[in-house]
């Protein structure tokens, strides 16, 4: 899908996040001919640089973050020519007159806005003020997008007085994973699928997404947030509402974002007794959360399991198993939907029970498995065994597929083509703090303290047991 030119501007052009994510990305896309002949990219930041270091410096990142190995010296020219470089105060005036010099018109201008979230709205006040922005430019933000309810209020308040929503893209980054995209192509676009996608044939639903990484460096920003701030409230809030949805009409942004909504708002809030919260403890050279936090008495969640219900039709009595959490034995994010024992076993209680569970794997090794009962081989009589129905993209889709293209990628060429299909909208932000801020101001309010579990396990014993009371089992993490 063509992509129109434009002049991206990324504010912390010099931060972690451009380094590490933004700019390799666009190189990547570069590299497969999609960046547009005339299109340019501006870092934008406080220290004072010329083109020609700040392209040095970026050099360097690609270097860091994307490989030697895999750089092209030619290509990393042609890249790096098209960046520029202004040295700009997001909070004062100096800079801003150059930068909308710089600005050409029609093109597409778009806003990347990766620095502290506390400095949204002073951005968006200033490139009004300064004639940057037009009505048809586009902004970009990352989460956090508030920290409860009423900041994302507030910050929704904020950009609206600038920005109109479709002007707005929030950048989920797990809505731009291959395998999330797949979901709605292998829901929507296959006929075997949809009719069992249902209580009536669904028995529970598992979302895991486990980390093995703990939250040093970061520790600051994740003292504050906790898992469910940081990953239940967007990642897998948003996994969730794409294997629950209702077909949209078309594959349009607000018409998929209008049923993602639908979920959110059919969420049941959570009993206390569903939701498991852990913490990391220390193990051999392995720091715990508390050192990692410099703090021995967070009471901050790095673990959290939890039983949830989407209250509608098609899911009433099914329900959703979601866990997330670092310093676990892997890294592994996958869905898996678990169907209902065939209602009748023609074959005795000799045959054991068989289910057919499609996992879905997002991460790593992306691909699909649907789990079948066969005969096993052999005269031995009628025994059955499960077989994995296997569909690894990288072997299904050739020598190419090793390079699914990263999230951001993604995100950032559907910013250029205008498609916000992959974008949250203010509406599903504020609704799923609504439905988190009940149960964090429970915990805080009770001072509830997190159980510790061991670095390299599954999470909390808890957390095995959420699902072993119901005779259910959490799919493994190895
Ligand atoms: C981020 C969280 O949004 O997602 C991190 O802030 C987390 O804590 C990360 O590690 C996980 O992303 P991915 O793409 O590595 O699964």
């Amino acid at each position: 899908i063509p992509v129109d030119p434009f002049d991206l501007v990324i504010f912390g052009g010099t931060g972690d996040l451009a380094r590490r994510k933004i700019l390799p990305g666009l190189y990547r896309r570069f590299v497969a001919g999609q960046m547009p002949e005339d299109a340019r990219i501006i870092g934008a930041a406080r220290s004072d640089l010329a083109d020609e270091s700040y392209r040095a410096d970026i050099r360097e990142a690609l270097v860091e973050f994307i490989g030697k190995g895999k750089l092209s010296e030619e290509q990393m020219a042609a890249f790096l020519s098209r960046l520029h470089y202004v040295a700009i105060d997001a909070t004062g005036e100096s800079g801003w007159k150059a930068l909308a010099a710089l600005m050409r018109e029609n093109v597409v201008r778009a806003f990347y806005f990766s620095v502290a979230p506390g400095l949204f709205g002073e951005l968006a006040e200033r490139l009004h003020a300064h004639g940057v922005a037009n009505s048809e430019s586009r902004i970009v933000i990352e989460k956090p997008f508030g920290r409860d309810l009423e900041s994302a209020r507030e910050l929704n308040r904020t950009l609206a007085a600038h920005f109109d929503e479709t002007q707005i893209y929030r950048i989920d980054h797990y809505l731009g994973k291959e395998t999330v995209q797949n979901l709605m192509a292998v829901r929507f676009g296959n006929v075997l699928f949809e009719p069992l996608w249902n209580s009536q044939y669904v028995d529970h639903i598992q979302i895991t997404v486990a980390e093995t990484v703990g939250v040093g460096g970061r520790g600051g920003y994740y003292d504050r947030s906790g898992a469910m701030r940081d990953m239940v409230q967007n990642h897998l809030m948003q996994l969730l509402c794409l294997i629950a949805m209702e077909p949209p009409a078309r594959f349009e942004p607000d018409e998929v974002r209008d049923e993602k909504l639908k979920v959110i708002r059919a969420l049941e809030p959570v009993e206390r007794d569903d939701i498991v919260r852990g913490q990391y403890a220390a193990k051999g050279k392995i720091a715990s959360y508390h050192a990692d936090v410099d703090d021995d008495d967070s009471i901050t969640e790095s673990f959290i399991a939890m039983k949830l219900h989407v209250s509608n039709w098609r899911w009433a009595g099914t329900p959703f198993y979601v866990r997330t959490g670092k310093r676990l034995r892997a890294r592994q994010s996958e869905i898996a939907v678990v169907f209902k024992d065939a209602p009748h076993s023609i074959f005795g209680a000799a045959a054991g029970r068989h289910r057919n569970i499609l996992t879905i794997r997002l991460q790593p090794n992306e691909g699909m498995t649907l789990g079948v009962t066969i005969k096993e081989p052999g005269p031995g009589g009628m025994r059955l065994v499960d077989v994995p129905l296997d569909m690894s993209f990288a072997d299904a889709l050739g020598p190419d597929a090793d390079e699914i293209p990263e999230a951001y990628e993604r995100l950032v060429m559907d910013v250029m083509r205008g498609n916000q299909t992959l974008f949250m909208r203010g509406d599903e932000v504020e609704a799923a703090w609504a439905w988190t801020d009940p149960i964090i101001e429970g915990w805080e309010r009770r001072e509830d303290a997190p159980v510790p579990y061991e670095p390299g396990s599954s999470g909390p014993e808890e957390s095995a047991m959420l699902l072993h009371r119901e005779n259910r089992r959490w799919r493994e993490i190895r």
